[in-house]
């Protein structure tokens, strides 16, 4: 009864405050969020986290490679903490069937133990709003066309004008669809260092099942160290380099959070289409959403076959299989929550809204009269192509020896253009070299064969007969339309197939051996299909969409100059703020804000390798062994939820307190709420985050590895947690699994309106 009531109460005083929907840009946080940020319970300043001209928040936060994900810097000495499903590929490159990493986990006992990570990561120097300058030359009567010409010759100009020195670059970003621009400086740091990985069963626990899901028990984070020069410049890796030192490195607090507590998130959140049109949603429903799931869910069935019969296959197609399963179920998700909140429907009420205040007005009328139609006019011709480019995107694409086809487009072209050239030849040679290399490293043909087969299958049937590639025409005549015999005979005789027929090519690169390899012909017939006629039919509706999102954007902003407006993420650092709190994911329902060990032993089930907990992980939980990390309640917290506005990039992002420093690491969303990328739902969403004293608890007790504990700045928690006898849990035989399909990221990034 009591605990009915507290649960009732925490949830009420949750649900009045503030749905904390938005992704920030820095450089605007004075302006607009400052006071309601510190009216929730920030303690800083708006030039604390984003300042020029001294160190400020922004110089501790990581952009991993080009914001494929984010991290936080915690060490005066380089190091930075990111999520386990972050470094999860640099991970399974460093791991063999003799050093299994991904199973065992992996921890530097000295810096001369740390692993190359293989990908480096950025800094953000300096954010400039040139809206001004770009708006001030573009005219309302200008095409499409000659807008976007325009803009990209200022952009050109602007980024040539900005400095390159020690690895310093500029990137330029359009925003709120076309009406506002900014350049975003960066440094970048090549040296960067595998430190320390928990094993998979604790970094990626819970598996597919779990994914996308709250309640969750994953630890799922991973720390890597930067090195730059012997002159604290970028360099390339070597051993002469010295560990990096950041303008900005986070305290970790270790006092843990409440119900209600501020938290703000800074990071690179990838994508979002908050301003996404009814019929926008209506095809997404309709068409790519499906068909992604389908596709995916057909290449999964034969990684699934082939990784559980061998472990080398396991370890090799670990991070492909990953990476399509996470957005396999996100899609799911997506559809799900997009049918569930109705969002076609509530998008076509704002639509009407809005065209009711443009029609009310003769100027706004001319000026603003034809969105909804040009969107509308857009996704009609965006629809007649739309399978078929899914299609390609994500079954042509999901054959790697098709991929490696297309990297040798080039060199297809210089052979019929110049082949005397040999300096050229060479270069071309080169890149493919370098792709294959790539693609051999994780490489299993067996795999690939049967992948081509049935992803080319797919594309015969679901697609319209009109809009597939020429080469269907070959498997229907010569192999009478059976894609096994055709991808059996390709994967036998294709230069894509094999390193030696690959390298023998390359060492006599002839034009008559490319036209006659039949892995060749279909990575050609795909790529020039797509050239000369998807991409161009889809162009066809995109002057209309983007006419439209500029102007219904614009529209209403005008309409409503009040309200507190934030652009789409784009892989730009954003800060989203919030708190921490409880959800009522459906009726009868109540999900509390966090969730402990305890959660880890009842989810435990021996026989599915998705919920395996080893055995000294196992034997610390039973005898509550938390070392310094438990919480004032003796327990220890695994994750907690805050209402905070992430997207898939913020991966890894650090969660701060009020004072900066730092509580947990974001690395999820919730079932509920997938339809957030396109409609934040306020009452639903939430970020999932590893709390940092679970993160402290594996590299210190787990682990043994203090010393990583010890170079970072702990601000300990004042009270001591009472003495709990150490209590005999017995693990649950069957896992508490939530209620939806097993097995469901981003291999091809999904397009959006493009
Ligand atoms: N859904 C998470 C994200 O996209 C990735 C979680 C990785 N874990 C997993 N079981 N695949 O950020």
């Amino acid at each position: 009864m009591k605990r009915t009531f507290t649960l009732l109460l925490a949830a009420l005083l949750f649900f009045s405050t503030q749905a904390h929907e938005g992704m920030w840009l820095l450089n605007k946080l004075k302006q607009i969020n400052e006071a309601e940020m510190q009216k929730l319970g920030f303690k800083l300043t708006a030039d604390d986290i984003y300042a020029i001209n001294k160190s400020s928040l922004k110089d501790g936060i990581v952009r991993l490679g080009g914001g494929f994900c984010s991290g936080e810097m915690v060490s005066a000495e380089g190091l930075f903490l990111t999520n386990h499903h972050c470094g999860y590929d640099a991970v399974q490159g460093l791991s063999s069937v003799e050093h299994d990493y991904l199973t065992d986990g992996f921890w530097a006992r000295t810096r001369k133990d740390e692993l190359p990570a293989g990908f480096s990561v950025s800094f953000l120097q300096r954010i400039d709003d040139v809206s001004e300058k770009i708006n001030s030359q573009l005219t309302a009567d200008m095409t499409e066309e000659q807008r976007d010409a325009k803009i990209g010759e200022i952009a050109q100009q602007l980024i040539a004008e900005s400095s390159k020195e020690h690895g310093q670059s500029t990137e330029f970003k359009a925003m709120f669809e076309g009406n506002e621009f900014y350049l975003f400086h960066y440094k970048t740091y090549r040296d960067v260092r595998l430190v320390g990985v928990p094993p998979s069963a604790i970094g990626k626990f819970g598996g597919d099942t779990d994914n996308w899901m709250w309640p969750r028990h994953t630890g799922d984070f991973c720390m890597f160290r930067v090195y730059t020069g012997p002159d604290g410049e970028p360099a390339d890796p070597s051993e002469a380099n010295v560990p990096f030192k950041p303008a900005h490195h986070f305290p970790v607090s270790t006092a843990g959070v409440k119900e209600g507590d501020f938290a703000m998130i800074m990071g690179y959140p990838g994508s979002t289409d908050r301003f996404m049109s009814s019929h926008g949603v209506k095809l997404a429903l309709d068409v790519e959403q499906p068909s992604r799931v389908k596709i995916r869910r057909a290449k999964l069935d034969i990684y699934d076959e082939f990784m559980d019969r061998d472990k080398a296959t396991r370890i090799k197609y670990a991070s492909k299989h990953a990476q399509v399963s996470n957005y396999w179920k996100y899609f799911i998700g997506q559809q799900r929550g997009l049918k569930r909140l109705k969002v076609y429907d509530k998008k076509k009420a704002q639509e009407a809204d809005l065209m009711t205040w443009v029609n009310a007005d003769a100027g706004r009328k001319a000026k603003y009269g034809s969105v909804i139609t040009d969107l509308e006019t857009g996704y009609n011709e965006r629809a007649k192509f739309e399978k078929a480019n899914v299609y390609m995107q994500e079954a042509a694409f999901g054959s790697e020896a098709i991929v490696l086809g297309f990297r040798m487009y080039g060199l297809k072209m210089q052979l019929a253009t110049d082949p005397k050239d040999a300096a050229k030849v060479a270069a071309a040679v080169a890149r493919v070299q370098a792709a294959a290399d790539e693609l051999w490293k994780d490489y299993v043909p067996a795999i690939d064969q049967k992948v081509t087969a049935q992803m080319f299958r797919m594309i015969h049937d679901d697609v319209e007969r009109d809009l597939q590639p020429s080469m269907m025409h070959t498997v229907e005549k010569k192999f009478k339309g059976d894609f096994d015999a055709w991808s059996a005979v390709l994967f036998k005789t294709s230069i894509l197939t094999s390193k030696e027929r690959l390298n023998a090519f390359l060492a006599k690169p002839s034009l008559k051996v490319l036209d006659k390899d039949l892995g060749f012909q279909a990575a050609e017939s795909c790529l020039n299909h797509y050239r000369t006629f998807l991409a161009p039919a889809l162009a066809a509706g995109e002057a209309d969409l983007a006419r439209g999102y500029r102007l219904m954007v614009a529209a209403m902003r005008e309409k409503d100059p009040a309200r507190s407006w934030y652009p789409n993420a784009n892989s730009t650092m954003r800060l989203t703020y919030g708190q921490v709190g409880s959800y009522v994911p459906g009726d009868g329902m109540f999900y509390k804000h966090i969730c402990t060990a305890k959660g880890i032993l009842e989810k435990e089930d021996p026989t599915n390798d998705e919920f395996i907990v080893p055995a000294r992980q196992k034997e610390l939980l039973l005898s509550r062994n938390y070392g310094r990390y438990a919480d004032e309640s003796g327990e220890l917290v695994v994750c907690f939820i805050s209402n905070n506005d992430i997207t898939g990039g913020n991966s890894g992002s650090g969660v701060f307190n009020g004072n900066g420093e730092l509580i947990g690491i974001a690395f999820d969303g919730n079932w509920e709420a997938m339809s957030g990328d396109i409609a934040f739902e306020p009452e639903l969403q939430r970020t999932i985050s590893v709390d940092i004293r679970y993160v402290l608890w594996t590299i210190d007790v787990f682990a043994g590895a203090g010393h990583l504990v010890n170079e970072m700045t702990l601000v300990e928690r004042k009270v001591a947690p009472p003495v709990v006898e150490p209590a005999l849990i017995e693990p649950a035989t069957t896992p508490s699994k939530p209620a939806v399909p097993t097995k469901p990221t981003k291999t091809v990034a999904p397009v959006k309106r493009s």
